[in-house]
């Protein structure tokens, strides 16, 4: 998709759909008054009417009948000023777009990021108006063979300003910011919506690496015979099940000083996770092709950071497999030795991911970080606990995870945090080995991050459990049925923070 913000009179702006919005009740609108006048009172009377209230996400379409240059104008239902804030304009614009696209329109106007400049600041509504927009009209059709049944593209966004409009470069700053980091989010939605099949441990290296390489990140990408090599024996463990070869991808991204040390993301990339010999129930186990999400965020992450050239360094490490049952897979009972040196007691297969996250964590070491957020869909537990409205949080480190929660709430991506106190770490305690994979059934995504925390020892900290918000089973405004993409928006969010503190 085409963007572009110009200053423009509304009545003489052509394009095939004008977005419009109002806020519920009354109140003043100069914008929607100018319209009205020209469309001859069509717009006030759906108002009048009481049939549009307003509310958030309302929708009414208007034809102009030439009466204006635009060909369509949408209503838009923007809900109560008071409560208005970025997630509901994320939403209200994602609407809109859907709306506008399941018309077949192919030019798209918008006067969302004017009329809510006085709530946020300009550059921030047209960045949240444009990470709306985009984020709603992801679909993955690749496997589409029937041209109709393509998903249709909107090929231009315009970003309407009035003429007498201040500032049109720091707004436009703002909407290309919405669009890279959208970009960024559209790569790792494609990774995770992409079957196991495909989306193979080699396939996203490889895919990775060409996206590196556009943009001057460094890719390596550790092989079997390096895992070998260093130790990982908790990452080959998982691996053992499958033919398909394991991957350590490592993206370095060195954009700020060379001094300044750098954030490293660990993200689990199970490409598939059957549970292994541990195997899960049938039902539902599509859905494991996503348990890839968490590697997708941070490679994403990268991108984005890249892309907008923040002044951080940052590095993603993924380590990336398969988790089968096999003649040659890891069993209940084993016990792995890990890069650390310490060693695991094996008692279910199916948490894979604290294993394969712990060699990656050890291997983080190496690059002095200034803190390590591993992002992860790592436990069913966090599902029971948070449902799908926000992802959890732990951590060993409490200025860290503060930073992220906030980080979370300004980019709507938000986390909640659980506590990792001595008791719970209790339960991973093994009769044979240094730790267990698992710590029984209460506080599943406690003992989890407990099980982490024994291989992030030498840096601050923080986990990030996305199992309930890495697959959009309904479908939210901004959000398609499917891959969520989530973490990369709240990641970026996170180092901007850092880099303005
Ligand atoms: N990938 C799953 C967690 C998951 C479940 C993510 C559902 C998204 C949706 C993880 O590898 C797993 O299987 N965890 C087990 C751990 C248990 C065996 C201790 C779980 O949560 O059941
Ligand atoms: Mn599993
Ligand atoms: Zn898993």
């Amino acid at each position: 998709m085409e963007l572009k913000v110009l200053r423009k009179n509304l009545i003489v702006h052509k394009t095939e759909c004008l977005i419009i919005g109002r806020f519920e009740g009354r109140g003043e609108n100069p914008l929607i008054d100018e319209i009205d006048e020209v469309m001859d009172g069509l717009i006030s009377s759906a108002t009048k009417s009481g049939d549009f209230k307003g509310k958030l996400n309302q929708t009414v379409v208007f034809y102009s009948g030439g009466k204006l240059s635009a060909e369509r104008i949408l209503l838009i239902g923007l809900g109560n000023k008071r409560e208005f804030n970025r997630d509901k304009l994320r939403e209200a614009s994602g609407t809109a777009a859907s709306k506008a696209k399941k018309m077949g329109v192919k030019i798209l106007s918008t006067t969302l990021t004017e009329m809510t400049a006085e709530i946020l600041t300009p550059p921030d509504s047209a960045q949240t108006v444009v990470e709306g927009t985009m984020l709603s009209l992801y679909a993955f059709d690749d496997f589409k063979t029937d041209k109709k049944e393509k998903s249709k593209r909107i090929k231009l966004l315009n970003i309407v300003l009035p003429l007498k409009c201040k500032g049109p470069g720091k707004i436009e700053k703002g909407a290309l910011k919405g669009l890279k980091l959208s970009e960024s989010v559209y790569f790792a939605r494609d990774l995770i919506s992409n079957p196991g099949n495909v989306a193979t441990p080699s396939y996203i290296a490889k895919k990775t690496r060409d996206m590196a390489k556009e943009r001057g990140i460094k890719t390596r990408v550790l092989e079997k015979e390096d895992m070998k090599e260093l130790g990982m024996g908790a990452l080959l463990g998982v691996s053992r099940g499958s033919s398909e070869p394991p991957k350590l991808i490592i993206l370095e991204y060195w954009g700020g000083k060379e001094k300044d040390q750098p954030y490293v993301l660990a993200g689990k990339a199970v490409t598939f996770d059957s549970g292994g010999i541990s195997i899960k129930p049938s039902p539902g186990m599509e859905e494991m092709k996503t348990d890839m999400s968490g590697g997708a965020a941070a490679i994403g992450a990268v991108m984005a950071a890249a892309s907008l050239k923040l002044p951080v360094n940052l590095i993603a490490l993924v380590p990336a497999t398969e988790n089968l049952p096999g003649g040659r897979a890891y069993k209940p009972g084993d016990i792995l030795t890990s890069m650390s040196g310490q060693t695991i007691e094996v008692l279910n297969t199916d948490a894979e991911g604290r294993l394969i996250l712990a060699d990656a964590l050890t291997y983080a070491e190496r690059f002095k970080p200034k803190a390590v957020i591993d992002i992860a869909t790592l436990t069913g537990a966090c599902i029971i606990a948070l449902g799908n409205h926000a992802s959890g949080l732990l951590g060993n480190n409490e200025g860290l995870k503060k930073e992220l929660v906030k980080a979370g709430e300004e980019s709507g991506e938000k986390l909640w945090e659980l506590p990792l106190w001595e008791p719970y770490k209790k339960q991973i305690s093994s009769d044979v080995a240094d730790m267990k994979n698992v710590g029984g059934k209460a506080a599943g995504a406690i003992t989890a991050a407990a099980f982490l925390d024994k291989f992030a020892t030498k840096y601050h900290w923080a986990h990030i459990d996305i199992a309930g918000t890495a697959w959009e089973k309904k479908g939210k405004p901004f959000i398609p049925k499917g891959a969520a993409g989530v973490g990369i928006r709240l990641i970026i969010r996170y180092l901007e923070n850092t880099l303005s503190s």
